[in-house]
This record gives C-alpha cells, sequence and structure tokens, in this order.
C-alpha cells in the first residue's frame, strides 16, 4: 500500500528535523572543541552520527513504501555559545522539537490507518524517551556545577566516558 501524502509529507517534515539537529551538534561539538571541552565535544559528535542515522531510517523506510524522500536545505547553525549550559538547552529544545515531530507523524499514521508507519515511528518514539533524558540531564548537571571550573572538568571527563560508551 502506497504512503499516504499526509504521512509523506509529515515524514519529510522529520527529515528535515533530524538533518538540522545533526548541523546543530556539529556546531555545538566545535564550540565545545575551542572551550577544551573534549567530553562534550566526543558527546555531541557521536549524536551527530545517531541524527544522521535517523535521517537515513526514514529516507529508507520512504522509499520501501514508494515515498519521495526531499533533502532538505539546512539552516546554518549558531557556532558560538555564551557558556556550556547555553549549548546544552539548545539541544534540549531540539530534541523536544524532535518529539513533537515524531508525535506528529505518528497521529498522521494513525488517522491514515497506517500500521507499517506507526511500528517504524514506536522505534523513533523510544528514542526520543533516551534522547530527552541524556539533554535533561546533562543541563541539570551543568547547573549543578555552575561556577565550578573543577566540577565543570569532572563532568566532561565523565561525559567523555559515556561517549565511548
Ligand atoms: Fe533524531
Ligand atoms: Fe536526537
Amino acid at each position: 500500500m502506497a504512503l499516504k501524502k499526509t504521512v509523506e509529507a509529515l515524514l519529510n517534515q522529520q527529515l528535515e528535523k533530524e538533518y538540522a539537529a545533526a548541523a546543530v551538534y556539529q556546531a555545538i561539538s566545535i564550540y565545545f572543541e575551542q572551550e577544551l571541552l573534549k567530553g562534550f565535544a566526543a558527546w555531541f559528535k557521536r549524536q551527530v552520527s545517531e541524527e544522521r542515522a535517523h535521517g537515513a531510517k526514514i529516507i529508507e523506510y520512504m522509499l520501501d513504501r514508494g515515498g519521495a524522500p526531499i533533502l532538505p536545505a539546512i539552516p546554518a547553525p549558531k557556532m558560538a555559545y555564551a557558556a556550556p549550559l547555553d549549548a546544552l538547552k539548545a539541544a534540549v529544545a531540539h530534541e523536544r522539537a524532535n518529539t513533537a515531530g515524531i508525535y506528529a507523524c505518528l497521529a498522521a499514521a494513525q488517522k491514515a490507518d497506517d500500521p507499517a508507519t506507526v511500528e517504524v515511528l514506536q522505534w523513533f518514539v523510544k528514542e526520543q524517551v533516551e534522547e530527552e533524558k541524556w539533554a535533561d540531564e546533562y543541563t541539570q548537571m551543568l547547573e549543578k556545577v555552575a561556577g565550578s571550573v573543577g566540577g565543570l572538568w569532572a563532568f566532561d571527563h565523565r561525559v567523555e566516558k559515556l561517549a565511548q560508551g
């Protein structure tokens, strides 16, 4: 059964969100490299691959269903942040926007009576729980270590370990 146009349009919108997140995370990774916070830099570099993989997953699925993926024009990401906390807050905002996008896709797939798309989107629903979890936790930790360079470096070290795992 062909992909309904309403569902196809929303999946293309989601494709844009995934690639936009990849670009934002690449910029955040560069920012952390420049701040000598190598753990955060590594973490965000890993997120770039993850977001690209999400985009690839959507493209592959659309093609499987005879849909037409459209590669989006990506807005230039912000390259500088006033503080690490601001970069993490940007990540939280992007993850929330991505979650909202997935939910919109899911609602459209349910309305279109398209169980195959619903099934694929369930994976993304779970993934977004994990994504929002790290973004929220890292933000909270940065709030806790505010003003402490030692605390920031210790946390960066922990994030570096998590980036390898
Ligand atoms: Fe994603
Ligand atoms: Fe994400």
